[in-house]
């Protein structure tokens, strides 16, 4: 079993990771590929008409283009890239442009992207199947894992993404809470499942309206919204829905209003009042888990809750996504209680292998030191960047994890995030793409970096980013 890795320690050594591979400008296409950008060589046209033609088809083939709607590059404007391939810390579009990337297909990818020996691993597991649809040995290992690195989870269930996840505890807390109603922070994503699609920014305590049509009003009369990092503003709602509240929950450190961290004592006081009241606390850990620390945001912070969500890492680039707790909880969930949650392909073979291999690599000594290395280094040099070019700009990181808006802050929650100039950040965003780094194509999106990020691309990335900022 893994043993807990601590936070805490010097050693800045960078375990193993795979080499980045050269690459060849993908082949199929009747548009001829004009020109390369190929980080680090002389900067040549940058071409994306490839991309141009291929989204004009996807258009009409799926709505907007895409199969997840940030993809479509709607908030940051100009033409979304269509990916050919992946390694290490960079990817190549189909016009053969090269990118230094930072979403990592958002969090998974944190020891790299196609790591040789997931890859191996996938191989080997293939041979003997694809989805066996019954139990395996390879689900008692990751289950292993994850038990003995997440400080909160003494028994776990697989699903297949973090939406699932999401889905899955909501009704394991009220299945043991016995009520019905949850509180959720502005600004804080926990998939697209209805209960969770409230408008952000409505009053304390209101009752939540959709934020979707199609999300029926009975889905979210249940769930209440606060400010994140707004301990009054919960007590309050606490104050008024006396024994109703089952659970609050929350990303420990937001990634999907931008990256916002918790003020000290945040989590504990969220984590004191929800005991007081007999709620449960669960931790969105699907961004945050095995990112911020092994054992997730709930190491780094040393707050236990109650239940936690995970994906994305656990499942090493393949579809996943868990829920886990204390035991007396857990044993609520089907068959072995009467709270039922059921999937085709949960525990499949692949995501099993893919997560298994990735947590071993990131147990290797010096991982965590490394990720907050590299992007301290990245962070504090495009905030320089943006500072020597005159620019109203703050930010932050945790371990692999980070974050910039383009207004002086501090930004506490989504409300602060709103005040970042996001038409300046859509012109920074084109400007970096065209010179080979690759952020979320959002202002509302945590950046990552991962263990196959050098300091050769964060150097390359802070001169992209001082060029740009000095044109727009
Ligand atoms: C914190 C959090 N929870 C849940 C989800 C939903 O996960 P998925 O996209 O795998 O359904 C996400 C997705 O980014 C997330 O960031």
């Amino acid at each position: 079993m893994a043993s807990k890795i601590s936070r805490v320690g010097v050693a800045l050594e960078l375990p193993c990771f795979s080499k980045i591979s050269k690459r060849v400008p993908c082949r199929s296409s009747s548009v001829r590929v004009k020109s390369v950008v190929s980080v680090g060589d002389q900067k040549k046209t940058f071409t994306l008409e490839k991309s141009q033609e291929a989204f004009n088809t996807a258009k009409n083939l799926m709505p907007g283009g895409v199969n997840s709607p940030v993809r479509a590059f709607i908030s940051v404007g100009g033409q979304p890239i269509l990916i050919d391939s992946v390694k290490g810390s960079h990817m190549w579009d189909i016009d053969g442009n090269e990118y230094i990337d930072y979403v990592g297909s958002w969090g998974p990818a944190i020891i790299g992207h196609a790591d040789d020996e997931v890859l191996a691993a996938l191989t080997e597991t293939m041979k003997k199947g694809t989805s066996f649809g019954a139990p395996c040995l390879l689900e008692n290992t990751l289950a292993e894992m994850v038990i003995s690195a997440v400080p909160s989870i003494e028994m776990v269930r697989f699903v297949n993404s973090g939406t699932e996840a999401c889905m899955g505890v909501l009704r394991l807390a009220r299945a043991f809470t016995g009520r019905e109603m949850i509180i959720k922070f502005e600004g804080c994503y926990h998939g697209h499942a209805d209960a969770f699609l409230v408008k952000a920014g409505s009053g304390v305590a209101t009752l939540g309206l959709p934020d979707s049509p199609g999300v029926p009003k009975a889905a979210t009369s249940k769930t209440l919204t606060a400010p994140f990092n707004d301990v009054a503003a919960v007590e309050d709602i606490f104050e008024t829905n006396k024994g109703e509240i089952a659970a609050i929950i929350l990303e420990p450190a937001v990634g999907n209003s931008g990256f916002i961290t918790p003020k000290p004592d945040f989590l504990e006081a969220i984590c004191r009042i929800s005991k007081e009241n007999g709620a449960l606390l669960i931790f969105d850990e699907v961004m945050t888990g095995f990112r911020l620390s092994y054992g997730g945001a709930q190491e780094y912070f040393g707050i236990t809750p109650d239940l936690t969500t995970l994906g994305k890492i656990i499942g090493g680039g393949l579809p996943v996504g868990a829920y886990g707790g204390r035991r007396e909880i857990m044993e609520m969930v089907a068959p072995a209680g009467p709270m039922y949650q059921a999937g085709t392909l949960s525990g499949n073979p692949l995501a099993m292998t893919a997560g298994i291999h990735t947590l071993k690599r990131l147990q290797l000594p010096g991982t965590y030191e490394y990720l907050n290395k590299i992007t301290g280094e990245l962070v504090e040099g495009i905030i320089n960047a943006g500072k020597k070019t005159g620019h109203a700009i703050c930010g932050g990181y945790i371990s692999g994890m980070f974050g910039f808006f383009f207004t002086e802050g501090p930004v506490y929650n989504f409300d602060d995030a709103k005040k970042s100039d996001a038409d300046k950040f859509a012109r920074f965003y084109r400007g970096m793409l065209e010179e080979g780094v690759y952020f979320a194509p959002s202002q509302f999106e945590a950046g990552f970096t991962s263990l196959a990020h050098s300091s050769e691309d964060v150097q390359q990335t802070i001169a992209a980013a001082e060029k740009v900022l000095r044109k727009i």
